[in-house]
């Protein structure tokens, strides 16, 4: 079964969406459109879904999608600190997703969170966060690229247990690199600078399941909302 995106033009690139179930990795630099691609993938869909936040507030992405004219419905938004440990933040995801029925999730960002792993929080987890317990603690005392991938890994099965199809977005950081490679899908956008104009891009690197088109595409950031061009 294929999951539509919501984003006009992007399901052709991947057989008509994303294999139901899977877990894709957004990736790009700071403003190319990472935060609006996966609010509207949550938004523009009949399905419930959960967006949870870790580096913006809750006002400032519901004033983000107001701009579009963007009614959510069945939508979760969830803003969680980070500094209350990943454990915390873990159990409020699937706690949120259990609530809501949820068959959409995205998490802004896995950056964030795989980078606040080594910070110990006093906060108790429930039962569903434990799993985490023990590698916060090994992070916070001996960090090694090894653990941060015992960290990706973990987190994203725990995910894909969840049975929700997820987005979840990447800064590009040396610690997301794990999550390349095992997430079943990954998009990049990308912006250049063209004489006097911003030109964004988008790729789909790798989809499990799918042949993709794996060309380089115009995307668009409109009134209604990002688009996939040409
Ligand atoms: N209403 C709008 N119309 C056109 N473009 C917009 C509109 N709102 C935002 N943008 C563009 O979208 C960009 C921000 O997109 P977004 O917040 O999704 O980026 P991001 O990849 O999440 O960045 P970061 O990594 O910094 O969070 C802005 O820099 C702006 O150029
Ligand atoms: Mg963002």
């Amino acid at each position: 079964m294929r999951v539509k995106s919501g984003i006009p033009g992007f399901d052709r690139l991947v057989q008509g969406g994303f294999p139901a179930g899977s877990c894709i990795l957004l990736k790009g630099d700071s403003g190319v459109g990472k935060t609006i691609f996966g609010l509207q993938f949550c938004i523009l869909s009949k399905d419930p879904a959960v967006f949870v936040s870790l580096n913006q507030s809750k006002e400032s992405l519901l004033e983000q999608a107001s701009q579009f004219g963007w009614k959510p419905k069945k939508f979760s938004l969830l803003y969680l600190d980070p500094k209350d440990g990943i454990g915390y933040v873990y159990e409020r995801i699937v706690r949120e997703i259990e609530r809501n029925k949820a068959k959409r999730f995205v998490l802004d960002s896995l950056s964030v969170f795989t980078s606040y792993a080594t910070v110990t929080s006093p906060k108790i987890t429930g039962p569903r966060g434990q799993v985490f317990k023990d590698l916060e603690a090994l992070l916070s005392t001996r960090p090694s690229p090894g653990l941060f991938r015992v960290l990706t890994d973990t987190f994203i099965n725990e995910i894909r247990k969840l049975g929700v199809t997820s987005i979840l977005i990447s800064e590009g950081l040396e610690s997301d690199r794990a999550a390349e490679f095992s997430c079943d899908g990954i998009i990049s956008l990308e912006a250049e600078v063209v004489g006097e104009r911003l030109e964004r891009t988008i790729r789909v690197v790798k989809m499990r399941k799918t042949k993709i088109d794996g060309g380089r595409h115009s995307l668009e950031i409109g009134k209604k909302g990002i688009k996939v061009g040409s």
